[in-house]
Order: C-alpha cells, then structure tokens, then sequence
C-alpha cells in the first residue's frame, strides 16, 4: 500500500472471474465494481447484479443482498452491499437473501489531528492528513494514503471522518487550509465517507476581526453565517462540525453567562441552509466540582428539547473519560428530546496505547448493552440512541481514531482490530464482539489457510486472547471500579499517589481512590455526591448499595471498608490483590498464546507483536506492584502468599 505496509482486512485479492451488471455509472459504482472482481471468493463465472431500487425498506446506505444480487437505493448502498457480500464469502458466512440497513446514520471517526501532523494520543504515526513541515500542498502520496483509509472505512460501513482535533486550530476554516479539506473531501467522497471538521469557538474573534464570540451578538451570528456560506462554496456536501466548547479550558458560549444550548443553536442555524449537522460535545467538568463525574448531565439535561434539530450532543460512553471500565454515562437515554450519540475512543490513550493488546470491542458492546431503563427496561444505549426509542432526525456514533502514517496504520497490529470493531458496531450496534473478532482474524491472517488445523491453532485461541484482553486490562490497570489511576500526562503507566500541591485536584488520582487507613473508593451514593441519582430506577438503587452494586464497579460507587466481604468470601483487599495478579498472568497467558502460533504468522507481525506482549506484561506487572505497594502504606495489610510477589 501507499505507507509500504499493511493492507488491514483488505488482503484477499483472487483471480476468480466474476461478470458484474451494473446499469448506471458513477464513480462510486466503479469501486464498487471492482472491488467485486478483484475480491470475489464465490462461484466462478458467476453474474452478480448490481440495482438501483425504489424500496421504502432500504434506508440510504441500507441495501438488500443475494448470493448474485445487491440492491440499493443509493451508490452508496451498493458499495456497502458490495462489501457486505465479499466479507461473507471471504469470512465464510452464509449468503441469503437480506435486507440490511445501518444502525446509525452517521458512522464517524474523530481524528485528534493537529494541523502541524502531530496527533493528541496518536500512537500510530504522524497524522494523515496533515504534515509535520506544515505545508498544505496536496502530493500524490496524499491522495494515495486517503484512498486507501477511504476504502478500509467504507469496507467496514464508516461514512463520516473529522479531520481535525477537537482541540481545534481555528486556522482550519481559512481559504488556505480550506483547500486542502477540499482535496480531502474529493478523494473520500466516491467511498461516502463525508469529511467534516471541528470547530474553535473563538473563531470570530482568532481568525475574525470580531471582538466577542457572544452566540447572541449579531456580529458573531453574521460572521458564522458569512463562513458557513464560504466553507459550504469550497465543499458544498461537508458532513458538518464537531464542537468542544467550555471544556478543558477551551472557549465556549458560557464565557458569556449563554449555554451550550445558545452556542450549538447558533452554529446550527448558521450550516442548516447547507444540510450541515453540528456534533456539540458533553465533556464537560470544573476545577472545583465535588464529583467530575455528575456535570454533564448537571449541565445538559435542563437543555434537553432546546436544541435545534440539526444539533446532536456527542457523550462519550462514561461519565469521567474513557477508562478501562466506567458505568455508562447516565446522559444516555435521559435526554428524551435531543440526540446524543456515544463517542468511542478506539485510540488506546488509557488503555496501553500502542504498547498493550486490548481489543476494545467487549467494552463498546458491554456499553451499547447496558440498560439505561430510561423509557422501560430493554431501553439500552444502543437503542435510545439509534432511533429504536425515541424519534429522532439524525441518529450518529462516534469513535476517536488510532490511525496514523504507521506502516500498519495503528502502531500495534492488534490495534487494527479496534478501528474494524469500531466500524462493524457502528454499521451494527448489536454486533457480538466474538464473531467481529473472528471475522477480522479471518480477514487479517490469510484465510487461505483457512483449513480445520488453522481454525484450532490459530484462529480459536487468538480469538479467545482478543476477547479475554480487556478484562485483562482492567484487572492489573484498576479493577473493581477503580479510576483514572495513571500517572500524570501521558496517562500510560500507575500514577494512584501522584498529587503535587498545584495540580488541579480532579486531574490527580487520589481525587478518585480516596484511599485511607480505613478503606478505599469514591462514594457516589445517596450519602455521597449522589450521582447514583443520575441514573433511572432501579439502576439507581442497585448502585446504591455495596451489596448490590456489581462488585466491577464497586469503587465507582463506593467507598469501602479494606475488610468489606466480597462475594467471593475474600476482602476487598485480597480480592484487589486477586484481581491484579490476574491480570499479570492473563497476560503471561496471551504470550503463551501468542508463541505457539508462530508458525501461522509472516515473521514481521509475529514479532511485532511477540515484543509488545513482552513490554505488555512488564507494564502489566508494574501497575500490579506499584498500585497495591501504594495501597499497602494506608493500611498495612499483608499481601496474600499465593499471588505473584512484588520484587
Ligand atoms: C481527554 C484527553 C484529552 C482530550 C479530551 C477530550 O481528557 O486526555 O487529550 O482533549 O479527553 O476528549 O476532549
């Protein structure tokens, strides 16, 4: 490929012909053509029937697929329909005649790209879009790269991307960079994926000569009229703007005593000539709050119905930020007349980055899962937020991407895994993680070794590492609901004693252990900051009690006494320890694993990641001893003789 590396799931070309009908013509019914030929693993000499319908069951990237047939009722659906047939064939799934249409209408990836092509947590390689010398010119190489990213998220169902990072350059919504978008835009639309940017609040005044950036003063609401109509000349089908305003320090309509409401409003009214949607983001938390966790329902729900309805707000799966394991956030289904659509990290800021092999996908579907019981029981996230609830005009996912110039696009090969799971759920949110699993392993280890002794040498026990490795992660990083226990920055390693004197309180981990010589975890209960109060009956009463709280989010909720008796019959202490030392051998385990398929990996990816896992377990072991060694100084409690020792 253009990076001289891998091509993700994308390697099963053959030369078994296939004759393809197709009526009409366009730029996107070519790829789709040839993706046929070039990857059709059905019957040789077959005919396959490409059709553009009239059928009220088929929603625009939705299709209708046969063994010999794919009917659509847009370019798009046929593409989807397209990829949708390969992958059974190359997967081995059966092919009946179906229709399939999206769980979510927009399916989207959020790049932290900066303009100057770093990227915030990127651990896969500079940005893609934009370079490291700064220059805007558009090279060959360019447009090679966004093709290629174009067809892997096409290949997976992804229609959108934001090419900037929600820390946003207002530079990006200048004539200069305005063009290169442009150029972006151009390569990925015959793929459908719609490119959208994100926005700096502060814009009108940054890069306008305008002296506020109050959503109700006519000068703003003119100069963002004025730059919408300009940005939508440059790309006219622009899928819209992500926003991240008065959060982390970045500006916002709150800078005016306005709310996110007034400042979404604005922007919203501003691109709706243009069919644009605007992405307002709820991540939002004070130096001073009591408990992070509660205030963006606190800040969003008195706004719920006051948005336009082009407006959806973006909610990342738990209420403080994507840890290895949180409660979903309780925005999901409590704003019954607003959108909200989940944002995903597939990024592995807090999870390992590039180092650890976390497959990510039981996370999302352990969140698209949970019942919210906000419009009866059955109300899960997935459904209050695809439409299946609640009416709504746009319905959207989002997850932040792991993609860079890396060789392998992801840093980790592995990590490749994340960024199909994100797709393949967004495309299906009731997807199980096992059979995305099984696909991509499929996809991505030559199946033309596809043989009884492949499926049970290879293919079973990596699928089972994939699976297993999350709750891996959570056991030695922070189980039993512990939180945001890493060291400062670069949020990688243990960092639960890291609190200097300055540093903002709820940016140092004991704001969120809360250990003492008596016990440990964050009382959220009624006694507590209450944020039990935020989620609907009976979910509310079931946190509420230690002895009903689930033991993996025990420490979220509560703080406990170091002796509190587990179910297991051990101590909180011990079944910390437990806990931990689990994880370390989860992860001796997956090196086991790992080295007894040697045989069925080209050497590059086996030691890649053989190395990985080496760095994985001496992590892995660190977190163990660094976090219960911490512990053991409030309470003074040996540590069980039959766990790994710290040395
Ligand atoms: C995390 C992350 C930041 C990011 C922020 C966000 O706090 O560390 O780098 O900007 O989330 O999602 O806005």
């Amino acid at each position: 490929n253009a990076q001289g590396g891998h091509e993700l799931w994308l390697r099963n070309k053959t030369s078994v012909p296939v004759s393809v009908v197709c009526a009409e013509t366009s730029p996107t019914l070519s790829i789709a053509v040839q993706e046929l030929k070039d990857g059709w693993h059905g019957k040789a000499n077959a005919s396959v029937t490409l059709s553009i319908v009239n059928d009220d069951a088929i929603k625009p990237d939705g299709f209708r697929i046969s063994a010999a047939s794919i009917r659509a009722t847009t370019h798009n659906g046929i593409l989807y329909g397209v990829y949708e047939l390969l992958r059974r064939q190359q997967t081995g799934q059966s092919i009946t005649d179906e229709r399939i249409n999206p769980s979510y209408k927009a399916r989207i990836l959020n790049h932290w790209d900066n303009l100057n092509g770093t990227i915030e947590h990127g651990f896969g390689g500079p940005s893609i879009f934009w370079h490291r010398d700064n220059s805007l010119a558009v090279s060959d190489k360019d447009r090679l790269i966004w093709k290629e990213y174009a067809r892997a998220n096409a290949s997976i169902g992804i229609n959108g991307t934001v090419i900037n990072n929600v820390n946003a350059n207002p530079l990006v919504l200048t004539k200069d960079y305005l063009e290169r978008v442009k150029a972006i835009a151009g390569v990925l639309r015959p793929y459908g994926v719609k490119t959208y940017l994100s926005i700096n609040w502060a814009a009108p005044k940054t890069i306008g000569k305008i002296s506020t950036t109050d959503p109700l003063a006519d000068s703003v609401i003119n100069w963002w009229k004025a730059k919408m109509k300009e940005i939508y000349t440059v790309i006219p089908d622009l899928g819209g703007f992500v926003v991240k305003a008065n959060s982390e320090g970045q500006p916002g309509p709150q800078d005016y005593g306005r709310s996110h409401a007034d400042g979404a409003n604005l922007l919203a009214d501003a691109v709706k000539p243009f069919g644009g949607i605007i992405m307002w983001r709820a991540f939002v938390y004070q130096p001073n709050e009591k408990d992070r966790a509660k205030q963006a329902y606190n800040e969003f729900m008195p706004l719920d119905g006051k948005f336009r309805d082009n407006v959806i707000i973006q909610v990342k799966n738990g209420p403080v930020d994507f840890q290895p394991r949180e409660p979903f956030s309780p925005l999901f289904g409590a704003m019954k007349q607003t959108p909200v659509m989940p944002e995903f990290q597939i990024t592995q800021e807090y999870l390992g980055q590039s180092i650890h092999l976390v497959y990510l996908s039981t996370m999302w579907e352990e969140l698209l899962q949970s019942d919210t019981y906000q419009a009866g029981k059955g109300s899960t996230v997935a459904r209050v937020t695809d439409g299946s609830v609640y009416p709504q005009k746009i319905s959207a996912i989002a997850g932040v991407a792991n993609i860079g110039l890396d060789t392998n696009w992801c840093g980790h090969d592995f990590a490749q895994a994340n960024w199909y799971a994100f797709g393949r759920l967004a495309w299906n949110n009731r997807l199980k993680s096992e059979q995305i699993a099984d696909e991509w392993i499929r996809l991505t280890f030559s199946p033309e070794t596809n043989t009884t002794a492949w499926n049970t040498g290879f293919l079973a026990p990596v699928k089972q590492m994939m699976m297993d490795s999350r709750e891996a992660c959570v056991n030695y990083m922070m189980p039993l609901g512990l939180h945001h226990q890493f060291s400062a920055n670069d949020h990688y390693g243990p960092g639960a004693w890291w609190a200097p004197a300055r540093m903002r309180s709820d940016w140092t981990p004991p704001y969120y252990h809360k250990a003492e010589p008596n016990g440990v975890g964050f009382d959220r209960t009624t006694k507590g900051t209450n944020a039990v109060s935020q989620y609907h009956e009976p979910l509310a009463s079931l946190f509420n009690n230690p002895n009903t709280c689930p033991e993996n989010l025990l420490l979220w909720f509560h703080h406990v006494s170091w002796d509190f008796k587990m179910k297991s019959g051990r101590t909180l202490w011990q079944e910390m320890c437990y806990k931990y030392d689990k994880g370390v051998q989860q992860v001796r385990g997956f090196q086991k694993t790992w080295d007894k398929v040697e045989s069925y990996v080209d050497s590059t990816r086996f030691r890649s990641v053989q190395r990985k896992l080496r760095s994985q377990l001496t992590n892995a072991i660190l977190w163990k001893d660094g976090i219960l060694q911490y512990f053991q100084t409030f309470h003074h409690q040996p540590i069980p003789f039959d766990i790994e020792r710290p040395v």
